[in-house]
């Protein structure tokens, strides 16, 4: 148990209990002007807003190629050797490179500019009648019942079904592609044991497979959907081989999906909390926006990432060797009060809101920002729409996933009227 003074040092992220509420210790970290707080087998922690812009343009000192030539291999965080059942398992899958994500500017540059063709605002645009009319099946599905649990029948299914549809796979593949991407995000992301890391294998190399099945089909004969878009974008002669587009192909399966989940379980526990806010959104649809902007803030779906640094260096007067890892703090440069005004409050036309980091910064910003931010709009309004009296269910104290990485509830169960 660690004082709610204790300085930023005390605290182990990896605790679940730090980890169920991980506040006390972004408030240490701004209390003590820490450039860097070391985090036991995750690495240096970079908490404040300033630091983490700079450290994430440096993309030569802090590098996203955390993977050798064998490509992004979610094997979780440790750096433990790899087990060679666990590598049998990987081999049985497709060839894959460094690409998107994994790699820094120049790859990183070409590689941003062809995914950035096929994930346009015109393409959002096009689908928001297709994400009112999932938001409004999934809300059909329960409105029978006088009582939801919300993760479950709405907040998992609709950025899956949309992303699914988005990368054009058939519907039947919605489960386990969601099986899929929570494997892999968890193998990037976690400290993960042997049999984790044997699931998070099976389910990576059968998502390639599938993906590259569809690939090749889609080149054949392309579709409206983004791996026909992955398929065509060219810069002067250029392509994407398979290898290249497979793992980010896999990157937007994943990044696409428990992060939107988060942020719509994380809005309506606020509205669940807050019942004035209900009554604002709803008289003024506009505000839904912003409102997002500050759940984003003060509730970041994906709290931190990593960077590998590539020579010794020092940040502040903490020394960080050549090799080791560091956590760029989403989270907590939300917290920080040299930005927004009490940030531990959440309010709702707090002025700045816009100008939390929840969607990362420099090169590696999110790509699907815009994708992200309809959906959980449409997913809002169609709740505002049509449920009322939004109560959670007495005595329940929904919990969040247990990982220091994103923040999320595993459940959140509230009874309800239509409207
Ligand atoms: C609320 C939802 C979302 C949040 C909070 C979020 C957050 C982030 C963050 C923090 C990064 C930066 C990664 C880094 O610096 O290493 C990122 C990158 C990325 N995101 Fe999102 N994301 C969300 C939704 C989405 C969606 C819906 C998609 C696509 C369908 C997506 C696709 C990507 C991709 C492909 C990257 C890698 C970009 C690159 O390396 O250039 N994200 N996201």
């Amino acid at each position: 148990m660690v004082s709610i003074m204790s300085t930023a040092k005390n605290y182990d992220l990896t605790d679940p209990e730090v980890m169920a509420d991980p506040y006390a210790f972004y408030r240490a970290i701004h209390r003590d002007d820490a450039k860097v707080v070391e985090v036991p087998n995750v690495g240096g922690w970079i908490g404040r807003m300033s630091d983490i812009k700079v450290v994430a343009k440096q993309t030569e000192l802090f590098s996203n190629s955390y993977f050798d030539e064998g490509g992004p291999i979610p094997t979780g965080v440790s750096g433990h050797p790899l087990e060679e059942d666990v590598k049998n398992i990987f081999n049985q899958g497709p060839d894959v490179v460094n690409a998107l994500w994994s790699t820094d500017p120049p790859v990183h540059t070409m590689h941003r500019k062809l995914v950035n063709k096929a994930f346009t605002s015109k393409w959002v645009r096009s689908i928001e009648p297709r994400i009112e009319a999932i938001a409004h099946e999934l809300i059909d599905k329960f409105a029978g019942q006088d009582h939801v649990e919300f993760m479950h029948q709405y907040a998992v299914y609709l950025p899956m079904i949309v992303i699914s549809e988005a990368l054009g796979m058939a519907i039947g593949d919605a489960e386990k592609f969601k099986r899929w991407s929570d494997d892999i995000l968890r193998g990037n992301l976690d400290v993960l044991d042997h049999q984790q890391r044997k699931v998070v294998a099976r389910s990576f190399v059968e998502a390639n497979l599938r993906f590259e099945t569809i690939l090749n089909l889609r080149r054949k004969n392309p579709q409206q959907d983004l791996i026909s878009s992955l398929a065509s974008a060219k810069i002067g002669d250029t392509c994407l081989a398979n290898n290249e587009a497979l793992p980010i192909i896999n990157t937007t399966m994943l990044a696409g999906n428990e992060t939107t989940t988060n942020l719509i379980g994380n809005a309506m526990k606020i509205l669940l909390d807050n019942v004035d806010y209900v009554h604002q959104l709803r008289e003024d649809k506009n505000l839904i926006t912003p409102f997002l902007d500050e759940v984003m803030r003060f509730e970041c779906p994906v709290q931190c990432l990593y960077r590998i640094v590539t020579e010794d260096t020092q940040i502040g007067d903490y020394s960080l060797a050549q090799g080791s890892r560091v956590m760029l703090g989403w989270g907590s440069a939300g917290r920080d009060p040299d930005y927004f005004d009490k940030p531990d409050q959440f309010i709702l036309d707090r002025p700045n809101a816009h100008r939390h980091i929840g969607f990362g910064w420099g090169p590696h910003v999110c790509v699907g920002l815009g994708l992200a931010r309809a959906e959980a709009r449409i997913a809002i309004s169609a709740i505002l729409d049509r449920l009322e009296s939004m109560t959670l269910i007495d005595n329940y104290r929904p919990h969040y996933v247990p990982t220091f990485a994103t923040r999320g509830f595993q459940n959140l169960k509230f009874s309800f009227s239509l409207r």
